[in-house]
């Protein structure tokens, strides 16, 4: 006999999870032939010694499960560009996880420390991933708009946001979409709120080579007092362009990091093991010139993206890092953000993210997002279509 219940059914939460729209949008750039720079990859060179220890390492057979928190000599690089870099101590037999990609960091975390309900804050414009992750595990994000176009955060917004159930605040700087690096200021405001309601600090720090005009990223869990409570996530996927190779971290208080990295293991076991020798080499020899000569060819890409939409009249919000830019597109035809992008690639060939993607309560449908992180050819070509040069 059958049951009278449904139960060959989605998860209640599964039709709210919904399928980025910037994966529609490349396949719809593909079908046109059109430049794409709606999706966050960027397809410049892999540094040669990443590459040769990588190659190396699966010929040397490491090819098989490595520890759970990470090899070693990927741990003990990261704590050291951390001291180095980020004026971040952590200890790596206890205080690093290698995950799998800054996403498998965050899942792993949000899976370790909240419980279904507990409520996250996190700032709008917001990564998809962000919110949807916080959504997979039952978790309540609570968005707090920044400011359109200067994206300044509302302290008082952010306080008024704060209630019993509120577990975490997540802070995304160098911010994608908006590109937004937060200022000191603004990290001690939040760090004093997350102290005095103590709220854990999830951080994704994955943009922080890339700042411009002298912005300056800090790492909130250097703040006084912020270590025991942050969670900082970053990793390589941007910095040495591996995005499809999965090596990322978190930094966290041992207190948290063995429970975190249980869950990573049950859901990734490890990082890739030939990749995570790849991204210790690129770690330890890459000199600091390799990270700045980094944010200064990103800045000229970024200057170049900018004058061009700036030409089409598509007004952009010029960000001081990460490689996205959000671009007032109020000219361009459609009713919404959709619709505006989808005419953008049907009369220009040049494909970007509608903004409502990034923002809740329909906000957003005068925003594209577009993407730098191309190669100078590519970026030239989607340059010359804006400007209606080809
Ligand atoms: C803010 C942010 N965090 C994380 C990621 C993904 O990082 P990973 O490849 O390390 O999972 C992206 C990729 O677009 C991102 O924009």
């Amino acid at each position: 006999m059958r049951a009278t219940v449904e139960k060959l059914s989605l998860s209640e939460i599964s039709p709210k999870i919904m399928q980025s729209e910037i994966r529609s949008m490349t396949v719809e750039c593909d079908r046109v032939g059109g430049v794409n720079l709606a999706q966050g990859v960027c397809d410049t060179e892999v540094p040669e010694p990443v590459v040769e220890a990588a190659i190396r390492a699966i010929h040397d057979g490491n090819n098989i499960y490595t520890r759970l928190d990470g090899i070693t000599p990927l741990r003990q690089a990261i704590s050291q560009k951390l001291e180095r870099h980020n004026g971040m101590k952590a200890d790596p037999d206890g205080e690093v996880l290698v995950a799998s990609g800054a996403t498998g960091a965050l899942y792993a975390a949000c899976l370790a420390l909240l419980d279904p309900g507990d409520e996250v804050i996190l700032f709008e414009p917001f990564y998809g991933y962000h919110l949807n992750t916080l959504m997979s595990v039952r978790a309540v994000p609570v968005a707090v708009p920044m400011a359109m176009h200067t994206w300044e955060i509302d302290l008082d917004a952010l306080r008024a946001a704060i209630t019993p159930r509120t577990k975490a605040i997540l802070v995304n700087s160098p911010s994608n979409p908006c590109g937004k690096v937060f200022t000191l200021a603004e990290l001690e405001a939040i760090a004093a709120l997350a102290e005095e309601h103590d709220l854990f600090l999830f951080t994704d720090e994955i943009y922080e080579y890339f700042v411009y005009d002298g912005a300056k990223h800090i790492s909130p869990a250097t703040l006084p007092g912020m270590a025991e409570r942050t969670i900082t996530i970053s990793g390589l996927s941007k910095t040495f362009s591996i995005t499809g190779w999965r090596i990322g971290y978190l930094i966290a208080d041992r207190r948290w990091l063995g429970s975190i990295a249980y869950f990573h293991d049950l859901t990734y076991v490890c990082s890739p093991s030939p990749f995570q020798y790849g991204a210790a080499a690129g770690l330890m020899e890459l000199p600091d010139s390799f990270y700045t000569s980094m944010a200064t060819e990103y800045q000229a890409k970024r200057d170049q993206m900018c004058s061009a939409l700036t030409a089409a009249g598509l007004t952009p919000s010029v960000p001081p890092g990460a490689y996205y830019v959000l671009a007032d597109v109020s000219s361009l035809p459609g009713a919404t953000a959709k619709e505006k992008a989808r005419n953008l690639l049907r009369d220009k060939k040049v494909a970007g993210v509608a903004g409502t993607a990034f923002f809740t309560g329909g906000r957003g449908e005068n925003l594209l997002r577009f993407c730098f992180a191309k190669r100078d050819e590519d970026l030239k070509k989607a340059c010359d279509l804006l400007r209606g040069k080809i």
